[in-house]
């Protein structure tokens, strides 16, 4: 009779161990009790990665990554992205539901209300070198946030951890907006509440001399199918991060500053700046037979290629690259997507590629088309943070909510010296 649990025999030992199997999980404290001596510390799984480590429960996010499925709060992305839009996406992710119509009014209102920034920030932003990464400025400009708001530290109070979730979805497109400007030495465009999440966020990008900026539909709704897509997916490095420091009960501003460092790195949210620049300096579509041999050779990486979880195309891909299409018939056609699609053509005929299970994921055709709206490189990375505020905000809450966390404190195999003698200075040997 088969029954949930894992027998193990310690060889070293002999003894064995019968260990409970949980939603096809072992509790890696119970390997705790395998032990060589009464003052053996314990056995402990290693894993540097998380490759094979569940860090929490999650109801938010599923993805199976060999079918190529991704689905919010049990909702397939692919609907997601055709019937919702990015606020109702994030009221889901938060509240676990889609919105009533009332409810989606009130939370729209409330998102709305809060996107304006304290003039201080506006003041600081202008602090920042002419060149500075808009990356490193939204960074800092959501730290700088937990000292304008310093209620934000009762993270235990539901009502109050809801507050700060409106405040930061309202206002890091602001911010993000804010980083934009001052790269181009502009003056700071006001958000327009008359106007769409992704519409204002236009607005405060790009409006000029004109009294009421009117966004263009196409681009609107393109932008805000971008944000749906990358609203969440699960426990990936910067929402680690953000569940990681955000532990130990510190503000969500000061966690989130966190994720967005974490989120910026080219293995993560900045593959879609390294993918442009890797497209552009492919440079043409008779140059890719080249640049995949280099790549095969351990060169070069495909970047926007390729995903810890994924072992198939990644779905968000499948759509980004449709809506491609849709921008460039607004925009007129950007000339990397047929780089893109020879790369993406040439890979996945390749053994290389095809062994390692290699796809095309989210951040291979979005910076193609945020070039094609006007977008600098070195914005992408942002406009991956402005939606993934929502996962971040809704995985942070999660976790406040859950009676099984506590400070995230792995544990280490320690390979350094054994103790040893402290050496006076005058007899130490080179190292
Ligand atoms: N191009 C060429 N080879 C690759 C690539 C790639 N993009 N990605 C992985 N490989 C190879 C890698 O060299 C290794 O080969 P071998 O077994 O011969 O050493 C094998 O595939 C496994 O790679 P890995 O680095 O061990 O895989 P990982 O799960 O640790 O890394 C990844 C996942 C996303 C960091 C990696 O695929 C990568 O660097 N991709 C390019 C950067 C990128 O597009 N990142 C965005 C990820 S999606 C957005 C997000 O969620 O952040």
């Amino acid at each position: 009779m088969p029954s949930d649990d894992l027998t193990i025999t310690d060889n070293r030992t002999g003894q064995t161990y019968t260990i409970p199997i949980k939603d096809g999980a072992i509790r890696a404290i119970d390997l705790r009790q395998i032990k060589t001596a009464e003052d053996d510390f314990g056995l402990l799984s290693y894993d540097p990665s998380f490759e094979n480590t569940a860090s929490c429960r999650s109801a938010i996010t599923f993805i199976d990554g060999d079918k190529g499925i991704l689905r919010y709060r049990g909702y397939p992305i692919e609907e997601l992205a055709e019937k919702s839009s990015y606020l109702e996406v994030a009221y889901l992710l938060v509240n676990g539901e889609l919105p009533r119509k009332k409810e989606l009014e009130e939370w729209t209102y409330n998102v709305a209300h809060h996107t304006l920034v304290h003039e201080n920030i506006r003041k600081f932003m202008d602090g920042f070198h002419h060149d500075a990464h808009p990356m490193g400025m939204l960074l800092t400009g959501i730290a700088a946030l937990s000292t304008f708001y310093p209620d934000a530290k009762n993270v235990t109070e539901p009502d109050e951890r809801r507050m700060q979730i409106y405040r930061t979805i309202g206002k890091i497109p602001t911010l993000a907006a804010f980083a934009y400007r001052h790269r181009l030495g502009m003056y700071y465009v006001y958000p327009d509440d008359d106007l769409s999440y992704a519409g204002n966020f236009l607005n405060m990008l790009f409006k000029m001399g004109e009294i009421k900026y009117k966004p263009n539909r196409v681009i609107e709704r393109a932008l805000d199918v971008l944000f749906i897509l990358h609203a969440d997916h699960e426990q990936n490095c910067s929402t680690n991060a953000m569940r990681s420091i955000a532990s130990s009960n510190v503000d969500p501003y000061s966690a989130m500053a966190g994720a967005i460092g974490a989120l910026s790195g080219p293995l993560h949210g900045g593959a879609n700046q390294a993918a442009l620049t890797m497209l552009a300096q492919i440079g043409s579509k008779d140059k890719v037979w080249d640049f995949v041999k280099r790549v095969k050779q351990g060169e070069e990486r495909i970047m926007g290629f390729g995903h810890r979880v994924y072992k198939n195309y990644d779905p968000r891909a499948k759509i980004i690259r449709r809506i491609a299409e849709e921008v460039f018939e607004t925009t007129g056609r950007n000339p990397l997507i047929d780089i893109a699609v020879e790369l993406e053509h040439i890979a996945l005929q390749d053994d290389y590629f095809v062994e390692r299970k290699l796809y095309p994921n989210v951040d291979f055709y979005s910076g193609i088309i945020y070039q094609a709206i006007g977008f600098s490189v070195d914005m992408y990375p942002v406009l991956f943070a402005i939606p993934r505020t929502s996962g971040w905000l809704a995985q942070w809450d999660e976790m406040m909510r859950d009676s099984a966390t506590r400070i995230a404190r792995p544990r280490q195999i320690y390979d350094g010296e054994p103790a040893r003698p402290y050496m006076p200075i005058g007899k130490r040997r080179s190292s």
